[in-house]
């Protein structure tokens, strides 16, 4: 039996998240696991309830859980609580708690996916790279951090930190990566401006003598976003820092179609965090026009990473891949002789094609 931690949060969270379960049923029954769903308020709707963005039982239930599937969180209504009650504290506090230092985040093209993407089809062709990004250090968790009055204003302080053992275990995840990949590892770092950075490929290069199979490479990270546009097939494995890995993730999703698609893995303890990689998308929310792939890919992502289902996660990958050779679109990746659907509607399609499959 596998217990799942359901955390659907705010904005289109719980519709994407509402998709994704309905396909790992159809799976579960398809490959006989016992998936079992226990939902908790999380985030916005955690701060409604109980005044808190994670409160207590909620951290508990992912604790005495085998994997969390993840919503997300956030809206403008928020915006201006405390720092600590906002809703992003809680995906922050939660992965720290849960010691989830390595965040996977596959960008892959699906081919009928091609004339989605805002770039030429040359460019995006063949589209197929890992960023693994440091998820519980750096200048997310750096203390000091605040705002204090000063004379004739204000003085903010971020504070960017990483120690060799932090980035040792990140780069072992990236080299073990590219090992089942093409073998290849780009380190994204600052190293010419940031000592964090230089660190960083000091103790890079370190982890790289133990895998003399895989190629490394150094990039500067502004280079690296305009790699990625220019030609991104270039990358298989691209390993950095926290903020870096958040913003060029975000970069990466556009590459294939749409952050909509983009699935993540947030891992390196006992009970890994599984969710899409975009927010709570308020501008879709309540309007059935998210596009459910990146939470249903996720899903996948739980059932290999958490649950070494790799069958059953090739098989939702593969429905996700028919239902969009058979021309059904979400708004974000609709192109023209396309069959535009909403996000329920979506859902239903692919579990359909996780059935017959
Ligand atoms: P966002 O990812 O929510 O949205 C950015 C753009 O992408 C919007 O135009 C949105 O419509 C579109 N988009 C996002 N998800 C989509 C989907 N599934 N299908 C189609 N289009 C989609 O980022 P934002 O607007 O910068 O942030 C909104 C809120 O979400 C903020 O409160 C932010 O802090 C929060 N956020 C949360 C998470 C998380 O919970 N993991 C991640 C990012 C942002
Ligand atoms: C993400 C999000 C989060 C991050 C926010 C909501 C804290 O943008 O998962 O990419 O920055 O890690
Ligand atoms: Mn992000």
């Amino acid at each position: 039996m596998f217990k799942i931690a359901l955390l659907p949060g705010d904005g289109v969270g719980p519709e994407v998240i509402r998709e994704a379960v309905k396909c790992l049923d159809v799976v579960g029954k398809r490959f006989s696991l016992e998936l079992r769903f226990q939902a908790a308020l999380v985030g916005g709707a955690a701060v409604e309830a109980t005044g808190r963005p994670l409160p207590p039982d909620t951290l508990e239930l992912c604790r005495q859980s085998d994997a969390v599937l993840f919503g997300a969180v956030g809206g403008q209504k928020y915006d201006g609580l405390p720092r600590e009650l906002r809703p992003e504290r809680a995906i922050l506090d939660l992965r720290q708690e849960l010691g989830l230092y390595a965040n996977l985040r596959p960008a892959r093209l699906f081919l009928p996916l091609i004339a989605a993407s805002t770039l030429k089809e040359e460019v995006v062709r063949g589209i197929d790279l890992l960023v693994v990004r440091e998820l519980t250090g750096g200048i997310y968790f750096g203390k000091p951090r605040g705002i204090e009055p000063i004379e004739g204003g204000e003085r903010a302080v971020d504070t960017l930190i990483y120690t060799t053992a932090e980035i040792e275990r990140i780069a072992k995840v990236a080299f073990q990566a590219a090992q089942r990949r093409r073998r290849k590892v780009t380190s994204v770092d600052k190293a010419n401006v940031l000592a964090s950075s230089e660190l960083w490929r000091r103790v890079v290069n370190g982890v790289a003598r133990a895998f003399p199979e895989v190629a490394l490479e150094h990039m500067y990270v502004d280079n690296c976003a305009m790699q990625l546009v220019r030609d991104p097939r270039q990358f298989d494995v691209i390993l950095t820092e926290n903020m870096f890995g958040d913003i060029l993730s975000d970069e990466a999703a556009m590459l294939v179609g749409s952050i909509g698609m983009l699935p993540s893995a947030s891992i390196g303890a006992k009970v890994g965090i599984y969710e899409p990689i975009h927010g709570s998308a308020p501008d879709l929310a309540g309007k059935d026009k998210a596009n459910p792939i990146a939470a249903i890919l996720s899903g996948a992502m739980m059932l290999r990473h958490t649950f070494g289902q790799e069958e059953a996660a090739e098989a939702m990958e593969e429905a996700v891949a028919n239902a969009l050779e058979r021309g059904y679109r979400t708004p974000d990746i609709q192109s023209p002789g396309t069959t535009l659907v909403g996000t329920t509607q979506m859902g239903d399609l692919i579990a359909s094609e996780l059935s017959e499959g």
